[in-house]
């Protein structure tokens, strides 16, 4: 068997064009426009490339956008002071915080002081508690964008085995959250599977729907993957550069040896990547909605 390709680039292309629509309406019926503020610290390649994507889309979708960049010596005190003015900003409806930040920075501080209304990564202990308990108004960009692969590619997810590799705060913990809630798209039985995991493949075998989010290249290769399975990599790892220069991607996945085996596969590029940003843009459309009483 050789699987089907789940592709992000197709998926988030739909629901961006489903997001410039219902921007457009809720300029015309309410004289509203959702923006959306970036704030990047330091210089980070990796980060600069996410932020620059994420303006990028929203000044498609119709947005208005602003990008902060603040010099790597930022103090917190001074990004602080930042998020603040954002929480004030009646212009503003989306903060979006670049992580990681440089050391001097505390994140936790950082993102306990985005106002929950407008933290549309889903970050906030007040949006990550009312994910637990099934009543998200923000769910975290990246695992909201697996669920809509799955979801949309017609992947059976109610009484599934998901499997997840990876126990981080963005991605593992939220995705599999997310996939357990008694909810349409979800209602699935969950594993988590971590770095203080016994016997891993032994989870991983069991899998209807493997969800990859170890953060190196070959965590999963095909001895470890049920025949049949739907397999989401969630990894990015640079791995040098292409002969035009540029950074070459692979996921966590032994991609075509596990393409072998699977119904479905996302790519790494264009699987979840392209997700994660058009899922900020979503909440940022729905953050503009509540704030404008349509929703
Ligand atoms: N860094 C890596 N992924 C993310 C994300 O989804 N949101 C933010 N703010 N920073 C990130």
């Amino acid at each position: 068997m050789t699987a089907k390709l789940i592709s992000g680039t197709e998926v988030a292309r739909q629901i961006r064009e489903e997001l410039t629509g219902e921007t457009a309406r809720l300029k015309e019926r309410c004289g509203v426009v959702p923006g959306l503020v970036t704030i990047l610290v330091g210089k980070n390649p990796a980060s600069m490339s996410y932020v620059a994507g994420k303006q990028k889309t929203a000044k498609e979708i119709g947005f208005h956008s602003v990008q902060e960049n603040l010099p790597e010596e930022t103090t917190e005190g001074e990004l602080l002071a930042l998020i603040e003015r954002c929480n004030r900003d009646e212009k503003i409806h989306g903060i979006l915080v670049q992580l990681p930040l440089p050391r001097q920075i505390d994140e936790t501080k950082v993102l306990y002081a985005i106002d929950p209304k407008k933290d549309v990564d889903g970050f906030h202990p007040v949006n990550v508690g009312k994910m637990v308990i099934g009543q998200a108004d923000y769910l975290p960009c990246t695992p909201a964008g697996i669920q809509q692969l799955l979801v949309r590619s017609g992947v059976k997810i109610d009484g599934a085995e998901v499997v997840v590799v990876g126990r981080s705060n963005i991605v593992g913990k939220p995705i599999a959250n997310i996939l357990l809630q008694k909810q349409p798209g979800a209602n699935a039985t969950v594993t988590i599977c971590h770095t203080g995991t016994r016997d891993m493949a032994l989870h991983t075998r069991r899998a209807d729907i493997l969800i990859v989010a170890a953060g190196r290249p070959n965590a999963v290769t095909a001895d470890m993957v049920k025949p049949g399975a739907v397999v989401i990599d969630v990894g990015v790892n640079r791995i040098g550069t292409t002969p035009e220069g540029k950074a070459k991607l692979v996921g966590d996945v032994d991609f075509e040896a596990v393409r072998q085996k699977a119904s479905f596969i996302t790519p790494v590029p264009g699987g979840v990547g392209p997700m994660t940003i058009t899922m900020l843009m979503a909440n940022t459309l729905k953050a503009a909605q509540i704030a404008a009483g349509v929703r």
